[in-house]
């Protein structure tokens, strides 16, 4: 569980986070949601220490990250898996190369062991065939989940994703999103996702942190959405076509 308590974070004056608490819990897909340029990145990267809020305490299972030294923070990350926007591989490394390249980094095990660990974080992910190949032989979908089993390869607590759907399709999204939560859940790790993808709302919104312009507005489930009476989260939700029309036959079957 991670917590998140009173962060505040300016820049140049200018508050970007205003007094934000929230709650990330284990085995869930916790998402933060919000208009671009509501505050998400900023919050994530506060989160994992990229960023130290002006205010705050972010609680890793108890564990403020804000105080500890540098030792217990590169500690701590061991315990982060991440997947940034764009899928961020190295292009002059293969799939396999890729997902190793944590494992090398920071992993004890001997060779054979981390190439164990690879494969099958290549193989939970459906990629076993495409080791081998380099990131611009491989589709963007393709290019998603070879990241996720980089992301994965440690063994992390907690995984981190900010907009991991950017540039892909609805239908292959939907199957990036499936995966991300199977792992959550499978290996019960406390996952946070930045997204203003409703469909990624409806389908994985296990917890979900509704952001505007630096305040969070509502904290509620996916089937709390479709009910809620928060004007801005409405107005933000109402943006999409397909979730106006679930939303009214919603509201007509309550009246009716
Ligand atoms: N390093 C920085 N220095 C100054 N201002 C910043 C910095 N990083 C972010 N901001 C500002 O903070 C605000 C929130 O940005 P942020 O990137 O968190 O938005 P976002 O919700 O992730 O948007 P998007 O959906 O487009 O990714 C923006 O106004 C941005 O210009
Ligand atoms: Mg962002």
């Amino acid at each position: 569980m991670i917590e998140v308590k009173n962060i505040t974070k300016s820049f140049d004056g200018r508050a970007v986070l205003k007094d934000i608490s929230a709650t990330f819990e284990d085995g869930k897909t916790n998402l933060i949601i919000g208009r671009s340029g509501s505050g998400k990145t900023v919050m994530i990267k506060n989160i994992i220490g990229l960023m130290k809020p002006d205010i705050g305490q972010i609680l890793y299972d108890g564990r403020d990250l804000i105080t500890m030294n540098k030792h217990e923070l590169n500690m701590l990350r061991r315990e982060m898996g991440m997947l940034f926007q764009g899928s961020a591989l190295f292009d002059s490394m293969t799939v396999m190369e890729n997902v190793m390249f944590p494992l090398d980094m920071f992993s004890k095990d001997s060779t054979k062991e981390r190439r164990k660990r690879a494969e099958f974080c290549l193989e939970r992910v459906n990629l076993s065939e495409a080791g081998h190949l380099y990131p611009s032989e491989i589709s963007g979908g393709m290019m998603k989940r070879a990241a996720i089993a980089r992301a994965i390869s440690l063994n992390p607590k907690y995984l981190f994703c900010d907009e991991p759907n950017s540039g892909l399709d609805p239908k292959t999204s939907l199957l990036i999103d499936d995966l991300i939560h199977d792992i959550t859940v499978e290996y019960n790790m406390t996952t946070v996702i930045n997204t203003h993808d409703m469909n990624s709302v409806m389908n994985i919104g296990d917890n979900i942190i509704f952001i505007k312009e630096g305040v969070k507005e509502w904290q509620g489930t996916k089937e709390q959405v479709i009910t809620s009476n928060n004007r801005a989260l409405n107005d933000f939700i109402f943006a999409s076509d397909l979730f106006r029309k679930v939303k009214e036959v919603e509201m007509q079957e309550e009246e009716g």
